[in-house]
């Protein structure tokens, strides 16, 4: 019997309507394969910061630290600026317990339609490596005369050699292990940005050196989201700064039919800390408590957790069962055009797992 502790972080809007459901898929597959969960609620987020002033508690990594590893919903509430909320509970989880991979994979399953117009046959099956510690995302900077007419807003991206070498060395282990397309993709923006982006191309040169059984190409981040939409069966795994592999994993999650199929895993692959794994999508403050939020990119990053866990028959099985679930084409929510509920969809899931 394989026993894990696991944080749980519901957070704010439909993060609240999703765990409860991975929670109940997890329960099963884990009395199915013998693994022991003990799950530890934490109530943080929007609802916390109005009780308590902030998003989660001084202690509040040394809480999570002993976890095995840590399940996020969603964080946001349309009454706090953004910059509050996801700097005060999501953004130092992924930089504290140095999560410098960001697994974003993108299926486009049997059963559901792209809104692009694939021709017969073409599959998307791409991953995107973001890199999730530095980058447009350090933080570093202030502003000067704050809040007066002549403010100055300095918001300054960080590049460092050991950063992007080992995001770009995961990426390509990563396309080895999937053993699918072998390749890797390097986006930048260099014609522009002449010193991080070009750091950032040099060492991604290096590193291919090192993999030559993989095919490589770099493109520029605007050819890149335009690549996605025109040729997405070309990808196999795509590796990005932090900013771009963000907005580039909300286009490789809609072609692949919604926001709600799109799973992540924030990564620490050294495991000297627990890595984190929530949906792509956020708190969706304009569907939350309808009941009708799509589960399944919540249910899929619980299996990606299987998966770090090295809990791999568990993690394929949840990955089988929500795969003939949508292959029926019957039971699903509306953002995949279906009726159905949250918890129905999830019942769907279950049944599967038999
Ligand atoms: P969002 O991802 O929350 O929603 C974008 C659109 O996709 C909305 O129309 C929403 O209804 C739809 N959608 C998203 N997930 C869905 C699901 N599972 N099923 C069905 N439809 C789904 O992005 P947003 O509206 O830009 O952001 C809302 C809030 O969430 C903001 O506060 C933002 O900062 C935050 N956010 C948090 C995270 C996170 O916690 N990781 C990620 C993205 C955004
Ligand atoms: C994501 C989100 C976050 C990010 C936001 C909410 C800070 O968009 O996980 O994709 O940009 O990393
Ligand atoms: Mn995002």
């Amino acid at each position: 019997m394989k026993n894990f502790k696991i944080a749980v972080i519901p957070g704010d809007g439909v993060g609240q309507e999703v765990i409860p459901q991975a929670k109940r898929v997890l329960e099963k597959v884990a009395g199915q394969h013998a693994i022991g969960f003990t799950f530890q609620d934490f109530d943080w987020g929007a609802d916390y910061y109005f009780r308590h002033g902030r998003m989660m508690p001084a202690d509040a990594l040394d809480r999570l630290r002993p976890c095995d590893a840590i399940l996020l919903g969603a964080v946001g509430h349309p009454q706090i600026p953004d910059h509050i909320t996801l700097n005060g509970l999501l953004l130092p989880i992924r930089r504290a317990f140095d999560q410098y991979a960001n697994v974003r994979p993108a299926i486009l399953y049997s059963g559901v339609e792209s809104p692009l117009a694939l021709r017969k046959g073409e599959q998307i099956d791409l991953v995107v490596v973001r890199e999730n510690t530095e980058g447009e995302y350090a933080q570093v900077g202030g502003f000067v005369y704050h809040e007066q007419p002549e403010e100055v807003a300095i918001q300054t991206a960080v590049f460092t050699r050991r950063g992007i070498e080992r995001i770009i060395r995961f990426a390509f282990e990563l396309a080895v292990r999937r053993n699918k397309k072998k390749r890797v993709t390097s986006i930048t923006k260099s014609n522009a940005q002449g010193f991080g982006m070009v750091l950032w191309d040099r060492t991604f040169q290096a590193v291919a050196s090192e993999f030559p059984d993989i095919r490589t190409e770099s493109l520029l981040v605007d050819a890149a989201a335009m690549n996605f939409i025109r040729r997405p069966e070309s990808f196999d795994v795509v590796v990005g700064s932090n900013l771009f592999g963000d907005i580039l994993s909300d286009i490789s999650a809609i072609i692949i039919g919604s926001m709600g199929l799109a799973p992540s895993a924030n990564l620490d692959p050294l495991r000297r800390y627990p890595s984190m794994f929530e949906p792509v999508h956020g708190s969706a403050p304009d569907i939350a408590g309808k009941g009708i939020v799509n589960p399944l990119a919540t249910i899929f990053s619980a299996a990606q957790m299987l998966d770090h866990l090295q809990c791999e028959p568990a993690a394929r099985k949840i990955e089988t069962a929500v795969a003939e679930v949508l292959a029926g084409r019957k039971i699903r929510t509306p953002d995949l055009r279906g009726k159905s509920s949250t918890a129905e969809v999830t019942d769907a899931v279950l049944a599967q797992l038999g």
